[in-house]
């Protein structure tokens, strides 16, 4: 039984740390690694030879099936440093539960709750000087789970790997997002796995994508397989926007991710009795909506973006251009609260902040 193991890590630390290179007043997203990354093993049900390295490379057999056949998924995280200089993670439990629906759905083993949360502990306590503490940056946690059976035969892979990589960054989007509504191209089915954090939903879009940025859009607005006529998510985010004063966001399904920040956002807003609604949105009543001037707001919300303003939606040759960023009242709010929260300035009464010793 998987669940009866007990973890004990070793670690191994760099004797060469880079934290010395790195311009905490200019980082990107996801080009750098912090010092260490972790590193466990699946073999014969159980969790074995778990390790913190120096961060570095993998060697591994070009037979390996995650490479072949897609078993590999991933969760987003984030560890935020206040101005007392102590780390915390944005809601680590909601991580772990979902990379094992993920799991389950991509037949991989699951990962109990006592490897992951201390897996994360140590790592993150070693490397805690790659936290940024500056607002709008953050350690961005990069736990991933992947077949390494080296058999090119189609069934699930009888052994896997579990890895952290964490990784310095600043914002994913610098500028409000030109989003295209796509019709064409399909990110998830009912049945399918658009609610997973597998590998595959992020390789599939990037076709579709680069024709959408060809046309001069960043992201595309993705629409139910069916029959194109409903709005789903909205490039790697969830999608909300605000009509008449009303928060509307795709109910969750087989389709739709169920994001963190997305809870979040929802839970922020009815706590501000702001009416929400989790339901079908057409993109019919989306154009409506902004010919009555009623289109408030549209973003995206992630673990990498947080909050990601939408400035104009691309649709059918017509450009809908939304109001300008500095007018719009939830999502500025929104965003500030979360970052609030986040780093420790004002009361977390969701208990959403895991301190890390
Ligand atoms: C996240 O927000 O963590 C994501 O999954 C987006 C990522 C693919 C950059």
């Amino acid at each position: 039984m998987v669940t009866a193991d007990t973890f004990s890590i070793k670690v191994q630390k760099t004797s060469n740390s880079r934290l010395s290179e790195l311009d905490f007043n200019h980082l990107s997203f996801g080009k750098t690694f912090a010092d260490h990354m972790f590193i466990s093993d699946y073999q014969d049900g159980h969790w074995i030879d778990s390790q913190i390295l120096p961060y570095g490379s993998l060697t591994m057999s070009p037979a390996n099936s995650a490479l072949h056949y897609g078993q590999s998924i991933f969760e987003g995280m984030k560890a935020y440093k206040n101005d007392k200089g102590e780390v915390s993670l944005f809601r680590p439990l909601e991580n772990q539960k979902r990379i094992n629906i993920s799991a389950e759905r991509m037949c991989m083993p699951s990962i109990p709750e006592e490897l992951f949360m201390d897996a994360l502990k140590q790592l993150i306590k070693l490397d805690k000087g790659w936290v940024p503490s500056n607002d709008g940056a953050s350690l961005y946690i990069r736990p991933f789970l992947f077949a390494t059976d080296e058999f090119i035969g189609v069934r699930p892979s009888d052994t896997y790997k579990f890895m952290i990589i964490t990784s310095p960054g600043g914002a994913y989007y610098s500028e409000p997002v030109k989003v295209l509504i796509e019709t064409n191209f399909i990110r998830a089915v009912e049945g399918g796995v658009g609610f997973t954090k597998c590998s595959g939903n992020y390789g599939r879009s990037l076709f579709p994508t680069k024709l959408a940025q060809q046309r001069g859009y960043q992201q595309i607005m993705w629409t139910d397989a069916r029959n194109h006529r409903y709005l789903e998510e909205s490039g790697t985010m969830n999608l909300m926007f605000v009509i008449d004063d009303v928060l509307i966001t795709p109910a969750l399904g087989d389709t739709i991710l169920a994001g963190i920040t997305r809870d979040s956002v929802i839970t922020l807003a009815r706590d501000w009795k702001m009416k929400v609604q989790e339901r079908k949105i057409s993109i019919d009543e989306v154009i409506d909506a902004h010919k009555r001037g009623v289109l408030d707001e549209a973003f995206g919300t992630g673990t990498a973006a947080t909050i990601a303003d939408i400035s104009t939606i691309g649709f059918e040759g017509k450009d809908y251009v939304l109001p300008e960023v500095k007018e719009r009242i939830f999502s500025n709010r929104v965003a500030q609260e979360l970052n609030n929260i986040k780093r420790g300035k004002v009361e977390d009464k969701h208990n959403w902040m895991y301190k890390i010793g």
